[in-house]
């Protein structure tokens, strides 16, 4: 009966025997900075979710009217909304199995990322003690730019209170493979072949530290495709986050597609938690989750970077195995190369905010 009722159980039962104890779980998913541009359709799009039984939103404002309006949404999920005020944060991450965090300002024209971090630092950090002193096993997937130091400083706090499980901490960069496979589809001249195209996108969330491997697109790229017209889909990649922010001219940036994103990675890991194997996504994530898969990255990478975007493979328990990069041509090589002293520097700023906090 549940099988024919939700296709998403149906889809972890195909995908090895049945864990009764993972698919009986019960889940609850929390969104901090759930009333704002992302928070409400990812909230939405949670609360879609037959696999969540319970949806905790917490936000600075608003919070009860998005709860009571996507409580009469005929799903399973009971929701509930939290304010700062009476043990708000507290109260909304108890029992938390997965955390995503959209809270934090957005860009505006003429920002970068990194413009973000004086308030979404301070932001992030105070929710993060709030996750590391109610809910420390939860798997944390922070949304709020900049994503290259917001995880680093997850990390570090959660480090602080003697809490971290890197295996648990997941930076969400799925816009970047979402806006790559679409992208492509669209060189490609067919839109309605983008949900099957996968482009894996390593690195890190911002600019040039943003690195799609489009010579291992699951749909390959037009032999009579020319260096100047790869040069600026992969710049297109890059900086998709800036086409949305210059066209929302001052009203923020990607909000719609970015839950989508969030969304789609969060789903993913909750099929991991439910028992579902061999899911593989790519994230932000430590080196230290997978020390063996880490060392190997590192070794590719030729450098001893801690933090990086790459495919993950997840389990109930978090990740699994980071994958290696694998084969890469010149160009890629070139960007991988590229990206490295920028996020080895955001990596660096995120650190040293939490340091001198404490
Ligand atoms: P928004 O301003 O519409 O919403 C942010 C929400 O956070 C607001 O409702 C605000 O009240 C809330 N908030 C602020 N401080 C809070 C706190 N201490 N606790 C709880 N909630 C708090 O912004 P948005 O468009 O939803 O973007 C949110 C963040 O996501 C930004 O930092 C943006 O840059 C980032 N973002 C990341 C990606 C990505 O790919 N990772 C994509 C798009 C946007
Ligand atoms: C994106 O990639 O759309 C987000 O990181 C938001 C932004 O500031 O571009």
């Amino acid at each position: 009966y549940v099988r024919e009722l939700l296709p998403e159980v149906n889809s972890v039962a195909k995908s090895g025997p049945l864990q009764l104890d993972n698919l009986a779980r019960m889940v609850k998913a929390v969104v901090l900075g759930a009333a704002g541009g992302i928070g409400q359709p990812l909230s939405l799009l949670l609360k879609a979710n037959p696999l969540v039984t319970e949806l905790a939103l917490y936000d600075i404002v608003n919070t009860p009217g998005v709860a009571a309006d996507l409580s009469h949404i005929a799903t399973p999920a009971k929701v509930e909304g939290y304010l700062p005020p009476d043990d708000g944060l507290k109260k909304t991450l108890t029992g938390a199995d997965i955390v995503v965090i959209p809270a934090g300002v957005p860009r505006k024209p003429g920002m970068t990322r990194d413009d973000l971090f004086k308030i979404n630092a301070g932001i992030v950090k105070g929710l993060a003690t709030g996750i590391a002193t109610t809910a420390p096993k939860a798997f944390v997937l922070v949304i709020s730019n900049p994503v290259n130091s917001t995880v680093p400083i997850v990390a570090e706090v959660f480090k602080k209170l003697g809490v971290f499980d890197p295996k648990r901490l997941f930076g969400v960069t799925t816009l970047d493979v979402v806006r790559a496979s679409t992208f492509v589809s669209e060189v490609l001249g067919n839109l309605a072949l983008s949900k099957e195209i996968v482009v894996p996108v390593v690195g890190g969330h911002s600019g040039v530290t943003i690195v799609p491997l489009l010579s291992q697109s699951s749909h390959p790229l037009p032999s009579s495709f020319s260096k100047d017209q790869y040069d600026a889909l992969v710049k297109r990649v890059q900086f998709g986050g800036d086409e949305v922010v210059k066209a929302k001219d001052g009203a923020g940036s990607a909000t719609l597609s970015m839950a989508y994103a969030g969304a789609e990675f969060a789903t993913k890991v909750i099929r991991a938690i439910k028992g579902e194997k061999g899911i593989v996504a790519p994230s932000y994530v430590s080196l230290e989750a997978d020390t063996a898969g880490g060392s190997a990255l590192a070794k590719e990478l030729d450098t001893q970077i801690a933090f990086f975007s790459s495919n993950v493979e997840l389990g109930p328990e978090g990740v699994v195995k980071i994958h290696p990069l694998g084969k890469i041509t010149e160009a890629e090589q070139a960007l991988v190369k590229a990206a490295i002293p920028e996020l080895t520097k955001n990596i660096d700023t995120g650190v040293n905010f939490v340091a001198e906090a404490y």
